[in-house]
């Protein structure tokens, strides 16, 4: 048996433009999914998404694949091709495995669960056919999987979820990851609106190349370098004054709906030194930034605005393989 984690992400500023340049700077967040794979006596697979109640089974050599129930098969799909690209790289045809994979990471509201549970599934996966990958390859194979899920993506959430930490992403270069200072705490704020994040950023890209987009994305950009600095030297009244910048930002290209400016503003109000829509807004989560003092507080203020709050801290390992955990 080999089995993975992987935790969630949370993009503290930069999210949308980074798919056309932008830098970006995102954290890997102590929210986690876990695949184990185990060794079957056929040469079948089977892929159960523990959570969703969904299976499915197939030969490697056959294509039909045999679900649960039929709308499981766009759950599945993502995981076969994941499996099939692993195989072909370890030179593998036939094989009987079993890859179980559940998650605490809600689903479609911006904290990169579909990349987590890849990434975590990928590790395991990797392990159990005593395959090396390096975090570029682990990437590289999750990309399959967003692409499918996201249609356009950055690779931030892939990239950030293998490293784990604070990263400073940009497309086309090695992540830059910050040095761990005193960890942010973070509260997220979950609208429970679940939304595409593959749409939505083929309705910003319309504007791709607009003056005033182009004007938006570099702002944006400059916001995300300050970001960075500002989080290096502690300077984290100066981190939050930038989160808000840049959510105002966001809701200039239409990405931020009433319910998130509601948790934005209440979390403001109950002391949060900034927050912002996170991720590819349309729904989804806000995240603000607090001290200690004000993290209860600004919980409550999320709660009695309708949202679902989570305290989440920084997760320093990113992927890792946890063979000795059944
Ligand atoms: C998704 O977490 C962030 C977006 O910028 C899309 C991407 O970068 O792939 C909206």
């Amino acid at each position: 048996m080999a089995s993975a984690r992987a935790p969630a992400k949370v993009i503290i500023t930069g999210e949308h433009f980074v798919v056309h340049g932008q830098p970006a700077l995102a954290a890997a967040i102590n929210l986690y999914s876990k695949s184990s794979v185990i060794p079957s006596l056929t040469d079948t697979i089977k892929i159960s998404a523990l959570n969703l109640g969904v299976e499915a089974t197939y030969k490697p050599t056959v294509e039909s694949v045999k679900t649960s129930t039929p709308n499981a098969q766009k759950i599945i799909e993502p995981f076969r091709l994941l499996i099939n690209e692993i195989l072909n790289r370890a030179k593998i045809r036939s094989v009987g495995l079993h890859l179980k994979v559940m998650s605490q990471i809600p689903i479609g509201v911006g904290l990169g669960s579909s990349a987590s549970t890849a990434v975590s599934s990928i590790v395991a996966l990797a392990r159990f056919l005593n395959l090396n990958l390096t975090t570029e390859e682990i990437c590289e194979v999750a990309m399959i999987q967003e692409r499918l899920i996201h249609k356009h993506p950055s690779g931030i959430d892939p990239t950030t979820i293998v490293h784990g930490g604070v990263i400073l992403f940009r497309i086309g270069r090695p992540p830059i990851r910050l040095t761990p200072k005193r960890n942010l705490c973070f509260i997220i704020g979950n609208t429970g609106l679940t939304r595409t994040t593959g749409d939505l950023v083929t309705e910003v890209s319309k504007h791709f190349g607009e003056d005033e987009f182009e004007m938006v994305s570099e702002e944006v950009g400059r916001i995300t370098l300050q970001a960075a600095e500002a989080y290096e030297r502690e300077d984290f009244k100066e981190l939050g004054r930038l989160m808000n910048k840049n959510h105002e930002l966001l809701v200039r290209i239409g990405v931020s709906t009433p319910m998130l400016n509601k948790l934005v503003e209440a979390s403001r109000r109950a002391g949060a030194l900034g927050a912002k829509l996170t991720g590819a807004g349309g729904g989804g989560c806000i995240v603000a930034l607090s001290t200690p003092e004000y993290k209860d507080r600004i919980m409550k203020a999320i709660m009695d605005a309708g949202g679902q709050p989570y305290q989440v801290l920084i997760d320093e390992y990113g992927a890792k393989h946890s063979d000795l955990d059944q």
